[in-house]
C-alpha cells in the first residue's frame, strides 16, 4: 500500500463515522456533512473498488485473498477531492469513473471479505484522521476502523428505496440500468457484507440509527449535524 497521503493520525481529532448498506445515501450525506464542518472526507468503499479494479487489470481472481492483498499493498493511491488516482511509475492515472461502475461495486464487495486485505488498508484509513476532523463513510467505520469516533451514524433504507435510488443515479449518469438486476445485486451485496467473518456490516452499539426511506438528503445532513453539536457540547 502507498505511503499515507497525510501525516500520522491523532486520536484527539474528531471523527464522524457513517456506516450503512449500499445506496443508503451515506456517501452523499457524509460528503455534505464534511463540507459543512470543513472536515476531511474518507470514502472507504472507494479503496475496495480500487483494489477490485487493480486486481482485475492484473488478472488476479477476487477470491484469491493472498494475491489480492499483495497487489493492494503495492498500490499507490492518491485522492484529490472527488477524484481518485493510481500512480503507475511516473504516471498518475485518473480512475474515478472506472471504479464507480456496478461491476466494480460487485468486485469491491468480493475483495472486501478478505481479512488480510482489510488489515492492509487500516493504516491508510487511519491516516485520513486529520485536523480539524474527519467524516468517514463505509461499513465498518464505527465498529473497526474508528471505534472511538465521537459520533457514529448507521444510515439505512429499505432495499426497494435503495434500489430505486441506485437506478436513478445510473440513469442520471447515462449508464445502463435495469431495476430488477439492481435490486438483486443489492440483496446479494447486503448478504455478503452482513455475513462475512471480517468486519461485517453491523450497527455499532453506540451508533444512532437513521432510517432514510422518508428522509431527504438535507434533512439527514441536518440530523447528523445536530447530533454532532449535541455530542461536542456535552
Ligand atoms: O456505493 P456503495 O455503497 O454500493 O458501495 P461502496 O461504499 O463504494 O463500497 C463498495 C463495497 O466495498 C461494499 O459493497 C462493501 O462490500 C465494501 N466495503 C467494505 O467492506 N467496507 C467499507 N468500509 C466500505 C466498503
Amino acid at each position: 500500500m502507498s505511503e499515507p497521503t497525510f501525516p500520522i493520525a491523532s486520536l484527539t481529532v474528531p471523527v464522524i463515522a457513517i456506516d450503512g448498506p449500499s445506496a443508503s445515501g451515506k456517501g452523499t450525506v457524509a460528503q455534505l456533512v464534511a463540507e459543512k464542518l470543513g472536515f476531511h472526507y474518507l470514502d472507504s468503499g472507494a479503496l475496495y473498488r480500487i483494489v477490485a479494479l487493480a486486481t482485475q487489470q492484473k488478472n488476479i481472481a477476487w477470491d484469491d485473498a493472498l494475491a489480492v492483498t499483495e497487489c493492494a499493498k503495492k498500490l499507490t493511491i492518491r485522492f484529490n477531492n472527488d477524484q481518485v488516482y493510481l500512480q503507475e511509475g511516473d504516471v498518475l492515472k485518473d480512475i474515478s469513473d472506472e471504479i464507480r461502475t456496478e461491476a466494480m461495486g460487485k468486485g469491491a464487495s468480493q475483495v472486501a471479505v478478505h481479512a488480510s486485505l482489510r488489515a492492509a488498508l487500516l493504516d491508510l484509513q487511519h491516516s485520513f484522521r486529520q485536523a480539524p476532523g474527519l467524516v468517514a463513510d463505509g461499513r465498518d467505520m464505527g465498529t473497526v476502523v474508528f471505534p472511538n469516533a465521537q459520533l457514529k451514524i448507521f444510515l439505512t433504507a429499505s432495499t426497494e428505496v435503495r434500489a430505486t435510488r441506485r437506478y436513478q443515479q445510473l440513469l442520471a449518469k447515462n449508464q445502463p440500468a435495469n431495476f430488477d438486476n439492481i435490486l438483486l445485486d443489492l440483496q446479494e451485496r447486503d448478504a455478503r457484507d452482513k455475513s462475512r467473518a471480517s468486519a461485517p456490516l453491523v450497527m455499532a452499539n453506540d451508533a444512532i440509527l437513521l432510517e432514510t426511506d422518508n428522509l431527504g438528503i438535507s434533512e439527514a445532513v441536518d440530523i447528523v449535524l445536530q447530533n454532532y453539536q449535541r455530542k461536542i457540547c456535552k
